[in-house]
């Protein structure tokens, strides 16, 4: 975890909303006296007033089986007709909605009427597929035009798309696939990356390799390569997406689905092996997109230029790339590659050459520009910037004031955001021309969310005390569940404190302290959900990986504090008696390494990887973590004597040492 509220005070710093700013705010104070005083009226005006609804509803929150929530739930409305057709209806259908710049350096501009008319052209191909409202769709795709364009034409035939980050292997990509019971998957050739094509239409064979799955059909968008031959072609299964899309018909109107119509599912980890399948629904989700949206970022449509760096493998894409800017009419940068190709200052390059004013992004990336040095930021021209978000992890308060400072020249509020995959859209964060910014804090819910912070009992903690975020009143982009097991959805999130006044407390799974003003300070995982790089990563993900190699016996895996991810990964690994030496001799570490990366993803590849003779372990046989993070982060040991053999740590953090 990073230490954030440690020895500089930060808590005593604060800025002030630049004056200038203040008086053009989208969000002003008096939206937290409106919620306040009637909350479920509040989001029935945003409901009502970001969105268009095909049927209106009458009815805001059904609470009544608690903790399935029904938000707008006797409306109707079409998600993709509410990021697209309209704006196009309202005279807006030159507005650029998307300027996607590959990352060769090949580019594309396309307007809200061109986005609107190749997701209509895009929903005809789905339905001539034979893909119908309900139906799930699993998305493989770069950060290409045709990602965004078919999840919104997943969105506008009321079917559910799921989208798989495109660094997931074809192991992970299988495992979601079945969960969902997808029948369609589109993807690509590959994208680009640090200048290289990553495969991906390779995996997806893969993943379907041997059959079993419920696909029926998969879309290619060719993306990477001029001449294709190179890839396998399964004839009656794998089809060309524009050579689909050419024989299908322009005009498409969208029809409206209930407010609760499934819209997305997306797998994040948790802590047990088995990804979790966190399913959002249609109207409340996109209300409080487009509202936090708007209001966090200052949104001005008509001139502002925004740019979130986020793929839509991740929940951040999902919400700040696709749902929350459509919704709103904005004009978003995309960007396909790695900020360093092909040379460091890239991102910067493409902030000065569109102009880009908001720039939202997560700490890791801050953190090691800072690494890399002001210089390069330096010799590009930052000043249309007005606005810098974070999300994904606790930003520290030198990351904040040098993002403030060296990317926002000293002039921009820096809005540091927290939510999850599972809240579906931001929940804590300052808003830009009211708020005063204390950095390195989330500092305060938003207006509409109720958000506290309990201690083990589940009663408040005070000013300068720490405790657990807990969200005891229901929201509406919240999830709705996790796919197909409403069992472990009740014991993640709903069991670990009593019911309050209004039902079941949602449990964040995050530590937070309220510093002596009352802000919220977040403290990084309480559960075994690690944090490397803003993406979520589960220990026990990791360790089933590596205990599916035949070397090992037993794996714990930690997340240590590493200086720009945040969190990495270091695994402990038992290897078996006949195998230890082919685990021990040169490479054999790389390989156990290597084996995460292909099971699950490279975003998972340990950092460090210890061979051991044993585990520490309680007397009940549990593996105490707390003790490996101690030795992973080379700190005295904690407390061993609850272990059945206190002197296996010492042979541990010996073998770190070395
Ligand atoms: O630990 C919190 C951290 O990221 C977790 C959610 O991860 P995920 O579902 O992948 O969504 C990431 C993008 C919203 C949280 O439980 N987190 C997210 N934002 C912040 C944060 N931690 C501290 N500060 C934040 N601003």
């Amino acid at each position: 975890m990073v230490e954030s509220a440690g020895d500089v005070r930060a808590e005593d710093i604060v800025f002030d909303p630049p004056a200038e700013f203040a008086a053009q705010a989208v969000a002003t104070a008096d939206l937290y006296a409106r919620a306040a005083a009637d909350r479920l009226g509040f989001w029935a005006d945003q409901a009502r007033s970001l969105l268009h609804w095909h049927a209106p509803f009458t009815e805001v929150l059904d609470w009544s089986d608690a903790p399935f929530a029904r938000w707008f739930g006797d409306g109707r409305l079409n998600v993709a007709y509410n990021c697209l057709d309209r704006h196009v209806l309202a005279g807006h259908g030159d507005r650029v909605a998307l300027l996607w710049e590959g990352e060769p350096g090949d580019s594309r501009r396309i307007t809200y009427a061109e986005l609107t008319a190749e997701v209509k052209r895009a929903a005809n191909l789905l339905t001539a597929l034979g893909v119908e409202a309900g139906d799930r769709v699993a998305i493989y795709l770069p950060m290409i035009p045709e990602a965004i364009i078919a999840m919104l034409a997943v969105a506008r035939i009321g079917a559910v798309h799921s989208v798989v980050f495109g660094g997931f292997s074809a192991e992970s990509l299988r495992a979601r696939i079945e969960d969902a019971e997808a029948k369609l998957v589109i993807t690509a050739d590959g994208g680009w990356r640090r200048g290289k094509v990553s495969p991906l239409k390779p995996a997806v064979d893969a993943a379907l390799a041997g059959g079993g799955t419920t696909v029926e059909k998969v879309l290619v968008v060719k993306r990477a390569w001029d001449d294709s031959e190179q890839l396998a072609w399964t004839d009656g299964r794998d089809l060309w997406w524009h050579e689909e899309l050419a024989q299908v018909d322009w005009e498409h109107e969208a029809q409206p689905f209930e407010a609760e119509n499934p819209l997305f599912i997306l797998y994040t980890s948790g802590t047990t092996g088995k990804p979790k399948g966190i399913f959002h629904t249609s109207g409340g989700y996109l209300t409080q997109s487009a509202y936090t949206h708007r209001n966090v970022f200052d949104l001005h449509p008509d001139r502002d230029v925004y740019w979130c760096t986020a793929d839509v493998g991740w929940v951040t894409g999902h919400t700040y790339v696709v749902y929350g800017p459509l919704a709103n009419g904005a004009t978003s940068v995309i960007y396909e590659g790695t900020p360093d190709a092909p040379k460091p200052g890239r991102w910067w390059a493409l902030i000065e050459k569109y102009g880009v004013t908001q720039l939202y992004t997560a700490p890791t990336a801050i953190r090691s520009f800072m690494k890399a040095g002001r210089e390069i930021p330096q010799q590009y021209d930052l000043s249309s910037l007005r606005l810098l978000g974070s999300v994904g992890e606790p930003i520290n308060p030198e990351a904040w004031l040098w993002y403030r400072e060296v990317i926002g020249g000293g002039r921009t509020p820096v809005v540091d955001t927290w939510w999850q995959t599972e809240t579906g859209a931001i929940m804590v964060s300052p808003l830009p021309g009211v708020t005063a910014a204390k950095p390195g804090s989330a500092q305060v819910p938003l207006p509409g969310i109720v958000v506290d912070v309990l201690d083990d009992t589940g009663a408040p903690v005070g000013r300068n005390e720490s405790g657990l975020l807990a969200i005891p009143e229901p929201w509406p982009s919240m999830l709705r569940g996790i796919w197909g097991d409403p069992h472990r959805f009740h014991e993640t999130y709903w069991s670990r404190f009593s019911d309050g006044p209004s039902g079941p407390v949602y449990f964040a799974g995050d530590g937070a302290r309220r510093d002596h003003d009352g802000d919220i300070w977040l403290l990084g995982r309480v559960d075994d959900v690690m944090n490397v790089a803003g993406h979520r990563l589960s220990t026990a993900e990791i360790e089933s990986a590596l205990v599916s190699h035949p070397w090992v016996a037993e794996a714990a895996v930690v997340g240590a504090s590493d200086e720009t991810t945040g969190q990495a990964v270091v695994a402990f690994v038992i290897p078996r008696a006949r195998h230890a030496d082919e685990a021990a001799r040169e490479g054999g570490v790389d390989e156990l390494r290597a084996h995460v990366a292909s099971s699950i993803g490279p975003i998972a590849r340990p950092r460090e990887l210890f061979l051991v003779n044993e585990l520490p372990k309680t007397r009940s046989g549990k593996i105490m973590r707390r003790l490996l993070r101690d030795a992973a982060e080379g700190r005295e040991l904690g407390d061993t004597t609850t272990l059945t053999d206190a002197t296996v740590m010492k042979a541990i953090a010996d073998r770190v040492r070395h």
